[in-house]
């Protein structure tokens, strides 16, 4: 028999199957929370660090990602407190600062009321979200790809830099990359990059509806208001 538990996110409500993340049980009771690194269907590693929360317990209140948290009966959540939004909207500019070049994270930032980026830009064509190291290993046992090194230095790469014969060619891990969706307009020249401003009806929507998605038919694999 499936165990359902009920907590509070946001002053509302929510029943969720005992075990499912905060992050889950939010977008699925139609509550949005910014995600970049999670996939529905994977193992979360709290990489991108977009999707945190308050869990208040015993009136004390502590950040969280949400992806990592486990629901619990009678668990206080707060997914969009003035602090989560301001920390989340820097989280984000960090992002765009450091990979201006990824339209899902652009779309992201724009949700989170980024109007500006006050860091410099790097261009970087990885943001470590894990999405592709995840896919590869949890859905086709593939383990072709892995992180490699610490700190700056951390990146994705082969097992000794050698294409395995375990990895068959699938581009499932291009297609899970948040840098595969490019900005609308061409990509930003090193020394260009800003954020992306292009298309206006995206800014509209996320004045007009706080919080709501910007659909995007590019980026839908990383809508936050429901799955695609
Ligand atoms: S979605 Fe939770 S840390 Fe990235």
């Amino acid at each position: 028999m499936i165990e359902e538990v009920t907590l509070t996110i946001d002053d509302v409500l929510v029943k969720a199957v005992k075990g499912i993340s905060v992050l889950d049980a939010a977008v699925k009771s139609g509550i949005c929370i910014p995600h970049l690194c999670h996939v529905p269907f994977l193992s979360d590693i709290g990489a991108c660090r977009l999707c945190i929360v308050e869990n208040v317990n015993n009136g004390k209140a502590k950040i969280t990602t949400s992806c990592t948290l486990r629901v619990q009966e009678g668990m206080v959540i707060r997914a969009n407190s003035e602090k989560v939004l301001k920390l989340r909207k820097n989280i984000a500019e960090l992002l765009v600062a450091h990979a201006p070049n990824s339209r899902a994270i652009q779309d992201i930032a724009v949700r989170c009321g980024l109007k500006e980026v006050r860091y410099p830009f790097h261009n970087a064509n990885c943001v470590l979200c894990g999405r592709c190291v995840r896919y590869c290993s949890e859905m086709w046992q593939g383990n072709a790809i892995g992180f490699v090194g610490r700190g700056k230095d951390r990146h994705v790469e082969y097992p000794f830099g050698k294409r395995p014969d375990t990895c068959k060619k699938c581009n499932s891990c291009v297609l899970y990359c948040p840098m595969s969706v490019t900005p609308c307009g061409e990509v930003m020249k090193t020394g260009e990059e800003h954020l992306c401003g292009k298309c206006d009806s995206q800014m509209a929507m996320a004045e007009k509806i706080p919080g709501a998605c910007v659909w995007c038919e590019t980026g839908k694999s990383f809508q936050c208001a429901r799955y695609a």
